[in-house]
């Protein structure tokens, strides 16, 4: 695993974005899987900024989407769906008909969500990290084998994620869709990005720790292309 300490959440996204861009120039049709989450906004302007400036095109690119809540229409202001739209794609020239995010509750939506992605392989996912070191809504306990699922959110994460319900926890939505960890870890190269103090016993358990379905992150010391950004707050315990 590559470890990049930048010295804030600024710079954490421009080193995100030389990842992006380097993977993006490296070939015609690029499939990203991306992430939601505070961490990467920087990331996405930082590759709206570029592409206004003419350097990079979305044109052929196809992403997929790591997660989604259930039981939240897809156009109430905090879906994933809107997230996606409002902070990146409105802001690039992708085809929103390549833009694909899990939609749904049922083991068949997850089933279809899976064979979608295995049409294609990811070049490039981006993942932040939860303050339990989840990644994309893998919980921790989350099988190691586990493809695209239906989870039950910990309290820890619905209290984080209130944050944007009015910080009221009864609105926040207590399951999602997400790719299981098993498919996040069939993409060719990953970068997951973390940014503040909050971050560190989770950036900690991912690097330094036992590889331990308890610390879902920790998978990633087993994967042969990891970078992780990190500004000196999240890297604090490493
Ligand atoms: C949510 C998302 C994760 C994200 C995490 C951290 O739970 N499902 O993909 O990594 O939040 O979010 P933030 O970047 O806002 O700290």
């Amino acid at each position: 695993m590559k470890v990049i300490v930048c010295k804030d959440y600024a710079e954490v996204s421009k080193e995100a974005y030389k990842v992006m861009k380097e993977v993006m120039t490296s070939k015609e049709e690029v499939v990203l899987g991306l992430a939601t989450g505070s961490t990467p906004i920087g990331l996405y302007q930082e590759m709206a900024k570029d592409y206004k400036a003419g350097n990079v095109s979305y044109k052929n690119t196809k992403t997929f989407n790591l997660d989604e809540y259930v039981g939240i229409d897809r156009n109430h202001p905090e879906s994933y769906y809107t997230f996606m739209n409002t902070n990146l794609f409105e802001h690039i020239d992708i085809d929103t008909n390549n833009t694909i995010l899990p939609y749904g509750d049922t083991a068949k939506d997850c089933a279809d969500y899976e064979a979608s992605m295995s049409a294609c392989s990811i070049d490039l996912q981006v993942l932040g990290i939860g303050g339990n070191a989840h990644i994309g809504f893998n919980e921790p306990g989350t099988s190691f084998d586990s493809l695209t699922h239906i989870v039950d959110l910990q309290e820890a994460t619905i209290k984080d994620n209130a944050r944007f319900f009015d910080n009221d926890m009864s609105k926040v939505p207590t399951q999602a869709i997400s790719m299981g960890i098993a498919t996040i870890m069939k993409s060719k190269k990953v970068i997951l990005i973390a940014s503040g103090a909050n971050k560190a016993d989770a950036v900690y358990g991912m690097v330094k720790g036992e590889i331990t379905e308890v610390v879902p992150a920790s998978i990633l010391q087993n994967h042969a292309d990891v970078i992780l950004v990190v500004d000196e707050a999240a890297a604090s315990k490493l």
